[in-house]
């Protein structure tokens, strides 16, 4: 028989989704176990129970701290790491000063090569097990990532930027370059092990119809892929891409006209939707990623999550490193509760977790490997201390049940409530002190 570990704490895993069924889809084991055999969950139980039905595992007690599928980011930019929080800038300018000039860098293999293995430390440490990641319009800078991913055995997906209009010299490639390079990197590393190559054309801004349209067939020509693209932002954005695409009906059209909507297809931001673009997102059934701290810090606007997932989109949860604040999933819980509450909608801790696993998972097309605690699934995992500083602790001591004793966690936690990450069944060293 193969060796396997069993890791007792409390467990949080989810039997259906809380935006449908209310905090009644969760299921919270406050002396559970999960027994994990080869990479993968083998049994998600009673703690006591597990232990001696296989009193041959080696076991790792959490305590009191819990047990949840690691967190699943859904939109990031990796190149971003070393200019996150730069300030003081709207969308536009904030790519021109901070963003285009750092990107840049990632032609030199070595830059890109010490970025991803930062970045993904960062997010272990902060109990981030999957990512979709932009990279910049180098080919270098997606074999970094996919690198450093496979070498810490992540699962992991991201693509190639391709820019061919509106960016600097250094930073464009082209309609036809565009579909090569993305059909090569896709080649090399789609399928491969834990890896996921994601078509990634940056915005409509950003490429011309023609580059679209290349990005549109190569999607064609792979549909089991992912397709990752920024759509309506911010105000001025939308105007923008108005006067370049004179013929579309909207935003969302740019992408449609040239073979860019599809269920697979990750839609970042999403905040100023016409009705008809939200009702083709839905039919398509097309995923909307929420980027709370990115939404706040370059004051895009309120992202309508009551409504849209009332009318039955798709949604995940994304910090969108480096216009987001933060590396981290707790916060973007956090600042998608307070933008919740501008919105008139106190979203519930388990829709909070829900998002930042099993939804982001579900977003990815990936809600049966990974995002939950369930048997069969992969084991990443992340455990939660529910009193990782003086602050915190002193309001989870007062807590009735779950859902109070987690939220103080959510609103003000950070890298120190990750106690440990598992991936694939295995604990993450410690490399962030
Ligand atoms: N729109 C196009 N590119 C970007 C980016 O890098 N970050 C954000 N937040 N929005 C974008
Ligand atoms: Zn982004």
């Amino acid at each position: 028989m193969t060796d396997s570990t069993l890791i007792l704490g409390q467990t949080l895993a989810f039997d259906g989704n809380p935006f449908a069924e209310g905090p009644r889809a969760a299921r919270h084991n406050v002396r559970g176990g999960v027994l994990l055999r080869d990479g993968r969950i083998a049994q998600v139980g009673d703690g006591a129970e597990l232990r001696a039905s296989n009193p041959q595992a080696t076991v790792i007690d959490h305590g009191q701290s819990l047990i949840s599928a690691g967190f699943v980011d859904a939109h990031a930019h990796y190149p971003q790491t070393a200019i996150i929080a730069s300030w003081g800038k709207r969308l536009i300018d904030w790519l021109n000063s901070y963003t285009f000039p750092e990107e840049a860098r990632f032609a030199d293999p070595d830059h890109a090569a010490d970025i991803a293995g930062r970045y993904l430390d960062l997010l272990l440490a902060h109990g981030t097990t999957t990512v979709a990641s932009y990279c910049t319009i180098h080919s270098t800078s997606v074999d970094a990532f996919f690198s450093a991913a496979q070498a810490r055995w992540m699962r992991a997906a991201a693509g190639k930027t391709c820019m061919d209009r509106n960016a600097p010299d250094n930073l464009r490639d082209t309609a036809q370059s565009a579909y090569d390079d993305s059909k090569m990197l896709l080649n090399r590393w789609h399928g491969v092990d834990r890896l996921s190559y994601v078509i990634t054309p940056r915005f409509s801004p950003t490429s011309t119809p023609g580059q679209l349209s290349a990005l549109g067939m190569l999607w064609a020509e792979h549909p089991d892929c992912l397709m990752q693209t920024h759509l309506s932002e911010q105000l001025d954005e939308i105007e923008w891409v108005k006067s370049l695409y004179p013929q579309s009906r909207d935003y969302l059209d740019t992408y449609e006209a040239h073979g860019l909507l599809g269920a697979r297809g990750l839609y970042g931001h999403a905040i100023h939707l016409a009705p008809r673009e939200r009702e083709r997102l839905i039919e398509t059934g097309a995923a909307l990623i929420h980027c709370p701290t990115s939404n706040t810090f370059i004051g895009s606007g309120l992202f309508d999550m009551a409504g849209l997932v009332g009318q039955g989109a798709r949604v995940g949860l994304a910090t969108d490193t480096g216009g987001g604040s933060s590396f981290s999933m707790l916060r973007s819980m956090a600042a998608a509760y307070e933008i919740g509450q501008l919105r008139g909608n106190a979203l519930h801790p388990a829709q909070l977790w829900w998002l930042a696993t099993a939804g982001s998972a579900q977003a990815m097309h990936m809600g049966d490997m990974i995002g939950n605690l369930l048997p069969g699934a992969e084991a990443d995992l992340t455990v939660i201390d529910l009193a990782s500083t003086p602050a915190i602790a002193q309001r989870a001591a007062r807590a009735d049940d779950l859902w109070e004793a987690l939220f103080p966690t959510i609103m003000m936690g950070d890298d120190r409530a990750i106690a440990a990450t598992y991936v694939a069944g295995r604990p993450v060293p410690r490399t962030n002190g």
